[in-house]
């Protein structure tokens, strides 16, 4: 067990959740859905599998994720390479890499990962970085050096287990570092100047070379792209055996990579060069009308708070454009967008709803209060990121902090929606009017009623003396509010 885990340590985890919460039997595996139709007749969608029949269901809920639909680099010359070209996104295990010369394209989380783990197996590595990327010390050095991924000792798993008040405050650790981190995307606040500083010193402290200094340390806002914990990456790129190389890659030959006019021959190509990140759906996706949130989404995708799109009824989706997936922690995001999907089903249900859609206005009042927030963060900065649409549009990030998102949902809003009972009467679903406890035989009637301490009886003694009253304090929310109509004039 590692500090920063590997996949198949978060697989085994994931795979542990679904067996325990017994829902592993529920997943279909290894099916592709490539088409998903709205039917205003019967308020349902029609998902199309690629192997299946096709599936009826009340309820689309969208979860096929932002960072897996991998993208090789538009390089005149990629199809000629005569070797091996391997992207970080679709890892074949059994490349033999051992003694090889390796070019690899790009310099973003992938590249900075993958370089310190394959250098001690490959003869000498290309690492042609287009731009650098801001690099930071690892999140809490006490469990994660610089000179590598901490491995957590049989004792200290051991503590974790049998002593929960220590497990959870190193849980609430990480997640707090990961939580107080949007004060330093502000522009010109103080904390992104002092982040600045601060990283440009351990850049300054781990990079031996000035002129390297001045090709590795981004003239960018920080944060405008990822941060990324990779002082390892930085150690192995001055290592005898890597080669950076700055500036664009101007094309690729059946034997090489050339770069700057200069031709460097390697085995094996490595492209860390991302994913397809436009929101788009990878499938059509047809909603109210005809409209194929494809051919929506062409160059603007816009989602209400990144889960549910105006003229996609009954439609929910996971980490949608404008979410937290660089606010803050992604995996309490992804527990509140969860939570909030279960409270918006639990009404759905009970309140004999046909279908709820995301109103248009309110989607737009999303979408323009979202981009003016932006203008002051340093998303909008002056660097390449996969955050931006082509146009320079923040997509793909909340306006404002994970907890502010988780916030925003808390306070549900289901005014945001309209909602089309199965019934003509919004009312009907109340039936004879009996409550769910009374259905339930043997529901406690008075379940509102608690232990209590009673008043005491002075109170009663003082209420009929009309004495003492204003002695004790009035309840706070008894407390009339100052405004212009109750404040008493001295
Ligand atoms: C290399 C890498 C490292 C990362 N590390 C971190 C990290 O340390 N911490 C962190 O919080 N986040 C990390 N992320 C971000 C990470 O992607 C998300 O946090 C997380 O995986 C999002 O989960 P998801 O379920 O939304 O999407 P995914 O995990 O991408 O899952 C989506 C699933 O949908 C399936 N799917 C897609 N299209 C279809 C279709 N048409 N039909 C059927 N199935 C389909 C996919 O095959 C996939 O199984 C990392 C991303 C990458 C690429
Ligand atoms: N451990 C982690 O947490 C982890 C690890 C990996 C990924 N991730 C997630 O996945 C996201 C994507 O990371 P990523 O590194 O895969 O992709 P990325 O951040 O989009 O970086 C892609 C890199 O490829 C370069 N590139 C693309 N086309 C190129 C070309 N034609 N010529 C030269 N260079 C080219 C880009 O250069 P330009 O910048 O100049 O365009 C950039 O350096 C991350 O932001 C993160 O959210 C997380």
């Amino acid at each position: 067990m590692y500090h920063y885990s590997s996949s198949a340590e978060i697989q085994a985890y994931i795979k542990a959740v679904a067996f325990h919460y017994n829902v592993y039997s529920s997943i279909t595996f290894n099916t592709l859905v490539n088409k998903a139709v709205w039917s205003e007749e019967y308020a349902t969608w029609t998902v199309s599998l690629e192997n299946g029949p096709d599936v009826e269901c009340d309820l689309l809920v969208n979860g096929s994720g932002i960072l897996n639909n991998f993208k090789f680099p538009d390089i005149k010359g990629l199809d000629s390479f005569s070797g091996p070209v391997l992207h970080t996104a679709d890892w074949d295990a059994s490349a033999n890499l051992s003694g090889k010369r390796v070019g690899i394209i790009g310099a973003g989380a992938s590249a900075i990962q993958t370089l310190p783990a394959i250098q001690d197996t490959i003869a000498h590595a290309d690492v042609y970085i287009r731009t650098p990327s801001w690099i930071m010390s690892p999140v809490l050095e006490s469990m994660a050096t610089t000179k590598g991924n901490h491995q957590y000792t049989a004792e200290e798993k051991e503590r974790f287990r049998s002593d929960p008040a220590f497990y959870l405050e190193r849980r609430k650790e990480m997640e707090v570092a990961s939580n107080k981190v949007l004060k330093a995307f502000i522009r010109d606040s103080d904390e992104q100047a002092n982040l600045r500083t601060e990283l440009e010193a351990s850049m300054k402290a781990v990079i031996s070379d000035p002129a390297l200094q001045a090709q590795l340390i981004p003239s960018f806002e920080v944060g405008c792209r990822r941060l990324s914990p990779g002082e390892p990456y930085v150690a192995a790129l001055q290592r005898d055996n890597v080669t950076p190389v700055f500036g664009d890659v101007d094309e690729i030959q059946p034997d090489g990579v050339v770069s700057g006019g200069v031709l460097r021959p390697v085995d094996v190509i490595i492209a860390a060069t991302g994913f397809d990140t436009s929101f788009r759906p990878r499938f059509p996706i047809v909603g109210e009308n005809g409209v194929d949130m494809r051919e929506l989404w062409k160059d603007n995708p816009v989602a209400y708070c990144g889960l549910a799109v105006a003229g996609f009824p009954n439609y929910l989706v996971f980490l949608g454009p404008n979410t937290p997936i660089s606010n803050g922690s992604v995996m309490g995001t992804l527990e509140a967008t969860a939570d909030y999907f279960v409270r918006l089903v639990q009404k759905m249900v009970a309140q004999d709803v046909a279908y709820f859609s995301v109103r248009a206005d309110v989607q737009a009042d999303f979408d323009s209060q979202t981009q003016k927030t932006m203008q002051k963060m340093v998303w909008t900065g002056s660097c390449n990121s996969w955050f931006k649409n082509k146009l320079g549009k923040v997509i793909a990030l909340w306006p404002g902090s994970s907890l502010h998102y988780r916030e925003v949902l808390e306070a549900n809003r289901w005014e945001d929606y309209e909602w089309k009972h199965r019934q003509s009467n919004r009312f009907a679903y109340w039936g004879q009017g009996f409550a769910k406890v009374e259905d339930n035989g043997d529901g406690d009637l008075a379940y509102y009623l608690h232990a209590h301490e009673p008043l005491p009886l002075e109170a009663y003694y003082d209420a009929a003396r009309g004495r003492g009253a204003g002695t004790s304090p009035m309840p706070s929310e008894f407390t009339p509010r100052k405004s212009p109509a109750n404040e008493v004039k001295e």
